[in-house]
């Protein structure tokens, strides 16, 4: 069953077309990840599917209710946690989460059965008397899960909810959708962070430029780049323009140096493996360690988008000094 449907979306912000006729399903219990570089349309779809934003043509249906038509009624089926959502710094985070509540209008026995659940669930329990403001960023990202979740709302909806934060807090927070979703809950990602993607979503959508273009499980979508296979080398030395002359070996499309480790991107990894052998005992190369690897989800994405991780990271960089900017000093 469909718990979300998208159809035809599009958005103008003036002449500029941030999302580009975007259609597509999400199941109830899903776990689905909207993938895609900085300024693909990511927060501006998200934002409409909540009812946050106006959609300049297409529909949104969040259980069979239009998101334009029933905005209160579809905002009580849902939990939103945007990029910028903060709790208050002032207040505890028990206060934050009773406040919440009675934003649902919750009785008090409820708001507090959930608040203590939740906590314990996001490892902060013990922390519940102490203001916000003496919480680390991951701490407060996790109060802000939890006020997002005081109604129990059978759809989660995240937008990057691990960027900037520290690999811990990140990794916390990842278990817990993940076992938020295993007991029923629906949940719906943006991330520009491949790998996340990768682990924790049933299907995702990737998006560019406010385009669709593609959508499927992570592993159907590496299996659409099956013929090709990644053999990785290292040597007990470096030669410089070893890269290039292995790039020249027959059926490898590129090499690519991973730290002390070559890529070599080809369709038949056991004859460049004995080709591999020949060059090393040319050049007076040990190989240290050989091996195939199949291809990423990153590698699918680089060749559907054109962008590498590192593009993503840079772009990511120049995209929060562009936002720090507009928020001035
Ligand atoms: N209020 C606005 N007015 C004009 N243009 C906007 C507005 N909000 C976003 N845009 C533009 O629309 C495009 C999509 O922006 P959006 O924030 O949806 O992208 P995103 O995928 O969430 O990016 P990021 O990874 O940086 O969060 C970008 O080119 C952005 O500059
Ligand atoms: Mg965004």
């Amino acid at each position: 069953m469909n718990i979300i449907s998208v159809e035809n979306l599009t958005k103008y912000y003036g002449d500029f077309l941030a999302v580009d006729h975007i259609s597509f399903e999400v199941r109830k219990g899903e776990f689905f990840g909207l993938l895609g570089p900085n300024g693909a349309g990511k927060t501006t779809t998200i934002r409409i599917l909540t009812g946050l934003l106006k959609p300049t043509s297409g529909t949104v249906h969040v259980m069979g209710m239009d998101v334009v038509k029933n905005p209160v009624d579809v905002k009580k089926q849902i939990g939103v946690i945007s990029e910028t959502a903060n709790p208050y710094l002032e207040m505890s985070a028990w206060e934050n989460l009773m406040f919440a509540g009675s934003l649902h209008s919750m009785p008090k026995e409820e708001r507090e059965k959930q608040a203590e659940n939740l906590l314990k669930l996001l490892g902060i329990y013990d922390r519940r008397d102490e203001k916000v403001e003496n919480f680390s960023k991951g701490l407060r990202k996790r109060v802000t899960i939890a006020m997002a979740l005081i109604h129990d709302p059978p759809i989660l909806f995240l937008d990057e909810p691990t960027v900037g934060l520290d690999v811990q807090s990140a990794r916390m927070i990842r278990e817990f959708l993940r076992r938020l979703n295993e007991r029923g809950t629906t949940i719906f990602l943006t991330t520009h962070y491949i790998e996340e993607a990768d682990i924790l979503c049933d299907r995702v959508a990737i998006i560019k430029n406010g385009k669709l273009i593609a959508l499927d499980s992570p592993e159907n979508l590496k299996a659409t780049n099956k013929e090709e296979k990644i053999v990785e080398v290292s040597f007990n030395k470096h030669i410089t323009g070893i890269e290039k002359e292995l790039a020249k070996l027959p059926t490898v499309s590129k090499t690519e140096k991973f730290g002390d480790k070559i890529r070599l991107y080809t369709s038949n990894p056991s004859v460049i493996i004995g080709e591999i052998s020949k060059i090393a005992e040319t050049k007076n190369l040990r190989i240290i360690s050989i091996n195939t690897l199949a291809p990423t989800l990153e590698d699918t994405f680089v060749k559907l988008t054109g962008l590498s991780s590192l593009d993503m990271e840079r772009m990511e960089q120049i995209g929060r000094l562009k936002k720090m900017k507009m928020k001035g000093p």
